[in-house]
């Protein structure tokens, strides 16, 4: 058996093309990537607008949306690539963590079409996905392998994950040592976001209008979640410590920002802000800055000053504590350029290789998932057939830590 997939294939291209299906959560992608370093199509179908009126993701219209896009996205990536299916050497998925009725379009057109081509299936988890975006991209525009072992920030809608990242062999490893104890920072800026009548997804609408506030305006606080750690392998004290410093938490920043508004008699002129960018039918960051009061203003650069500062305090010390050699910065937060700018800064300072995905490969997209499928593929790591969704799946080891709440100035 060969190490090399592309070599022996007596079918598909012997180019090591996958087609990659994403459709976890609001985003029906699909993308053609050449030996996990190379795209040749990415196209992803936001759903934004069908979910903007609602504030959130509805997760039967997800999938009635999936359904509908998959097989325009799934050809317009085949397309874009100037591939056909026989092109294709294996078909990769996102198995999970989503939600289970989207996960379930994309992975039994996947299994169909792995099925009906005869070529292999390969299951990734989304989270794995993310990390793989920076990888990809540092293959395309350097050529490079980042330096390992990686500690990884994954910090999305839906997640908030500190993993260690290495490889052996073809095959790659995690260990889960960060995770939010309660909501996800994108989940935080979208709630934030919608309190103060910004549009869904609220993240982007927060990193423009911040540049205009003053992010020191209102102090938000931190404060050390009380963790208890529970490690069979390495009883050191030390370690007990660093949980607490790995474990996010921010739904407490959330309340903090409800308190301020209430205090503060905000809500009259945020409902009238609501009104105003609905009846918006093309609104820009510009247009939204003008109906942005420099209260508002100060709160909104307080609040993602508060969050980056939060991410880049505990991300830099587990950092240091592993001894790392790079750090990966990933997931649809990751575009936040506050984040990018105040963590290039710190990595720097202290001469840490640090990487992160462009805007467009850090929100969700498919080209991650066939980037991250590659090592599997050459590792003959199929999926069986009868692989079904996993809304909670998990990536890598995990360190059971049980956390107390926090609480914020
Ligand atoms: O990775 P992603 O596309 O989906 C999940 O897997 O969750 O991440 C979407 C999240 C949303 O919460 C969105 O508000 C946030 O990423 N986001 C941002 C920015 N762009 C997207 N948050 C802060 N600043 C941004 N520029
Ligand atoms: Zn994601």
């Amino acid at each position: 058996m060969s190490s090399d997939p592309a070599a022996p294939s007596s079918e598909g291209s012997t180019r090591g093309l996958i087609l990659g299906i994403e459709s976890s959560c609001d985003e029906t992608a699909a993308a053609v990537v050449e030996r996990g370093c190379r795209q040749l199509s990415s196209v992803v179908a936001s759903q934004m607008a069908t979910h903007a009126p609602f504030g959130g993701v509805v997760p039967e219209l997800a999938s009635r949306e999936h359904l509908r896009n998959i097989v325009p996205v799934v050809r317009g990536a085949l397309s874009a690539a100037k591939v056909g299916f026989r092109d294709l050497d294996a078909v990769a998925v996102t198995e999970g963590p989503g939600l289970a009725g989207a996960l379930l379009v994309g992975i039994t057109y996947a299994k169909t079409l792995a099925f009906a081509l005869g070529r292999p299936l390969l299951a990734v988890n989304h989270l794995e996905g993310h990390i793989h975006a920076v990888l990809l991209q540092q293959s395309e525009r350097h050529g490079e392998r980042v330096p390992l072992p990686a500690l990884a920030l994954v910090v999305s809608g839906g997640h908030t994950h500190l993993y260690l990242a290495r490889q052996q062999g073809d095959t790659w490893h995690y260990r889960n040592i960060g995770r939010t104890v309660d909501d996800a920072a994108g989940e935080a800026f979208d709630k934030v976001a919608k309190l103060l009548g910004l549009p869904y997804p609220g993240g982007p609408w927060i990193d423009a209008l911040a540049a205009h506030g003053s992010p020191n305006a209102v102090p938000f606080a931190f404060s050390q979640i009380k963790a208890k750690a529970h490690r069979r392998q390495d009883p050191e004290s030390r370690q007990e410590s660093l949980a607490a410093e790995t474990l996010f938490s921010f739904s407490g920043i959330k309340t903090a920002v409800l308190r301020y508004v209430e205090k503060h008699a905000m809500h009259a002129s945020i409902d009238m802000r609501r009104q105003a960018l609905a009846a918006i039918s093309y609104l820009t960051a510009p247009v939204a800055l003008q109906f942005c009061d420099r209260q508002t203003l100060d709160l909104i650069a307080s609040f993602q000053h508060a969050v980056v500062e939060n991410l880049k305090r505990r991300t830099f010390a587990a950092a240091e504590h592993y001894g790392v050699a790079s750090l990966l910065i990933c997931g649809g937060v990751a575009a936040n350029s506050e984040l990018r700018a105040s963590l290039t800064a710190e990595a720097e300072a202290r001469g840490l290789p640090i990487a992160f995905p462009s805007p467009a490969l850090a929100t969700d997209n498919a080209a991650m998932i066939a980037a991250a499928a590659w090592p599997k593929l050459v590792a003959r790591d199929f999926a069986p057939l009868n692989i079904s969704a996993q809304p909670n799946l998990r990536l890598g080891v995990t360190e059971a830590v049980t956390a107390g709440t926090a609480s914020y100035g």
